[in-house]
């Protein structure tokens, strides 16, 4: 039952990497909680932005990337992924905006991003978060997404502390993600 919902969220991204029905209807799904994510992390755009792990269809890099109009990055550690996420941004035309690059986020060079955005399918999620946290720069803003707790077996989360130090959250109603937490690098917090 472990990585279930990533696993499902892989085939529904497939299908909507490949058809724009699917992908409006995904787009319905995922819109307030992006443009909640942008307000939080207070994305705009002059802002350089990481998305680490982005699925056959970038869904939220690509709505970052619309709201604000800064240039997006985003990685993925399964290579089948990356390639469909390239050719769905070029069918957007978004090919100079989102970079699509092959990575894992335990391994990234964070230091160029402002604002750093991890998905609640990123495995392990507390490593990530970790690394980034670490190599990040001081005014860097890392959005964690966190599933429901009652949902977090079907996901790969190991220990919810390791996500209790926020700073700030913004709750998402009625979906499968409980809220997006606000980090900033571990070291000196300067305010957000
Ligand atoms: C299905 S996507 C979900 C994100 C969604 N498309 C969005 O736009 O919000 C989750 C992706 O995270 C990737 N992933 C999981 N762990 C990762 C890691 N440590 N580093 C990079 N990518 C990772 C998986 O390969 C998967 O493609």
């Amino acid at each position: 039952m472990s990585r279930a919902i990533p696993r499902l969220t892989g085939i529904v991204e497939q299908m909507a990497a490949k058809s724009r029905l699917v992908y409006r209807g995904l787009v319905l799904y995922y819109k307030e909680l992006v443009r909640a994510e942008v307000e939080l992390g207070r994305i705009n755009s002059s802002d350089r932005v990481l998305c680490i792990g982005g699925g056959p269809c970038p869904i939220s890099a690509v709505l970052m990337h619309e709201f604000t109009g800064a240039l997006v990055c985003v990685i993925d550690n399964d290579n089948q992924s990356v390639m469909q996420a390239r050719e769905f941004v070029q069918s957007l035309g978004y090919e100079h905006s989102i970079h699509i690059e092959y990575s894992d986020g335990r391994e990234i060079a964070p230091q160029d991003y402002d604002v750093i955005h991890l998905a609640a399918q990123v495995s392990p999620l507390e490593q990530v978060l970790q690394h980034v946290r670490e190599h990040s720069r001081e005014e860097t803003r890392i959005l964690v997404r966190l599933p429901r707790e009652r949902l977090e077996h079907l996901y790969e989360i190991g220990d919810r502390a390791a996500f209790n130090q926020y700073h700030a959250k913004t709750d998402h109603r009625w979906r499968n993600v409980d809220c997006t937490a606000l980090f900033a690098p571990l070291g000196e917090y300067r305010g957000l």
